[in-house]
């Protein structure tokens, strides 16, 4: 069952729309990622699922009923945002049992379960310190035990990591998947991080100008993108070309690939990057797509590589482990070739 069931939500500020008739299913203890570029909406979605928004049209239940008539602390929702503030006079366990003490359970319970969520969250001996005397991913950890230590339905998360370098933010997410999966809790991650959405989530929702544009799970939505939008947002995608709607695509001057079946209609194809073989001659395979042109950079990036190869006035990116790229001079000429089934069909 669904835990949380967005429907036909639209949100105006004044005249602007920030939420357009948005509907989406949150499964009971999934992890749920709203992806989408800045302004539009995910943020507003959020506020409005946890109620500090009210709605202009639409619903939202949460089990079976609906909240759209509940308060904020009624809705048995834990939050943390981006600017989570820690009270800096509280030591850490003062802070992580805010919430409880708010709703009056008892000094020895407020123990225990504070002690519970600084375990979880593996800050167990910190629990004396002040916020100053924590590192920023220490800090954002007793962010976390304090939005779960209420023992919420459901935590929504508003870009809880984008303010951490990226080591920090990798261990993070890996610590966040980890203390979801321990306590089971269906849980909304808001990013604008395509690669923290497809890493992080059973499911993403792809919001565009106030639009669920997609909604699925992350290899489904990467494979299968409604929209040219999509299939560019969450990842490189080399757009081979637009159809010429006569079931042949033409790539460049001589070069022409033939349009998988069933995909007449396809406004577009596309191949990822990693989905590309680059070689020096030919490739002799049967039924393979390739194209030739001419190696314009190679990047080094540690475990992989990256090619940018100009076919006439089409610039294709590649990405392959650094080991089967061939070594290829800048300027010489290469062949490019992906299996049929590689090719992204936007329809
Ligand atoms: N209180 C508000 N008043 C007017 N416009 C707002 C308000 N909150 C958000 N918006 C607008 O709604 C759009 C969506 O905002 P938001 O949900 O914060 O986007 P996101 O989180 O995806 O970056 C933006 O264009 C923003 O300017
Ligand atoms: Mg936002």
């Amino acid at each position: 069952m669904a835990e949380v069931s967005v429907k036909n939500l639209t949100k105006k500020f004044g005249k602007f729309t920030a939420l357009d008739d948005v509907s989406m299913e949150f499964p009971d203890g999934g992890f749920f990622a709203l992806l989408g570029p800045s302004g539009s909406g995910k943020t507003t979605l959020l506020r409005t699922i946890a109620g500090f928004l009210f709605a202009d049209r639409g619903s939202i239940h949460i089990g079976d009923k609906s909240v759209d008539q509940i308060p904020v602390e009624k809705r048995e929702i834990g939050m943390m945002f981006q600017n989570y503030a820690l009270f800096p006079n509280m030591s850490i366990a003062d802070n992580v049992g805010f919430g409880l003490r708010v709703r009056k359970v008892g000094s020895d319970e407020e123990r225990r379960r504070v002690g519970e969520a600084l375990e979880l969250v593996q800050l167990s001996n910190l629990g004396d310190r002040k916020p100053h005397q924590l590192s920023g991913g220490q800090r954002q950890r007793v962010a976390l035990a304090r939005a779960i230590v209420t023992n919420p339905r459901v935590l929504l998360l508003d870009e809880p990591l984008s303010a951490l370098d990226k080591s920090l933010r990798v261990d993070m997410q890996v610590e966040l998947k980890r203390i979801q999966h321990e306590i089971g809790i269906t849980t909304i991650f808001v990013t604008h991080d395509q690669e923290e959405a497809l890493t992080l989530s059973d499911k993403i929702g792809i919001l565009r100008d106030g639009r669920m544009i997609q909604s699925g799970p992350p290899r489904s939505v990467y494979n299968n993108p409604v929209d040219r939008f999509t299939a560019e947002f969450l990842g490189d995608a080399n757009i081979i070309v637009e159809s010429d709607g006569n079931g042949r695509l033409n790539v460049s001057g001589n070069q022409s690939i033939k349009i998988p079946r069933g995909a007449e209609t396809a406004s577009a194809l596309a191949v990822r990057p990693e989905s590309l073989s680059i070689s020096a001659t030919e490739p002799e395979q049967e039924g393979l797509y390739k194209v030739n042109g001419t190696l314009v950079q190679r990047m080094f990036a540690g475990a992989t590589s990256t090619c940018i190869v100009q076919c006439d006035d089409h610039t294709y990116k590649m990405v392959a482990r650094d080991q089967d790229v061939p070594i290829l001079s800048e300027g010489e000429n290469i062949w490019l070739s992906w299996k049929p089934e590689q090719t992204i069909v936007i329809p």
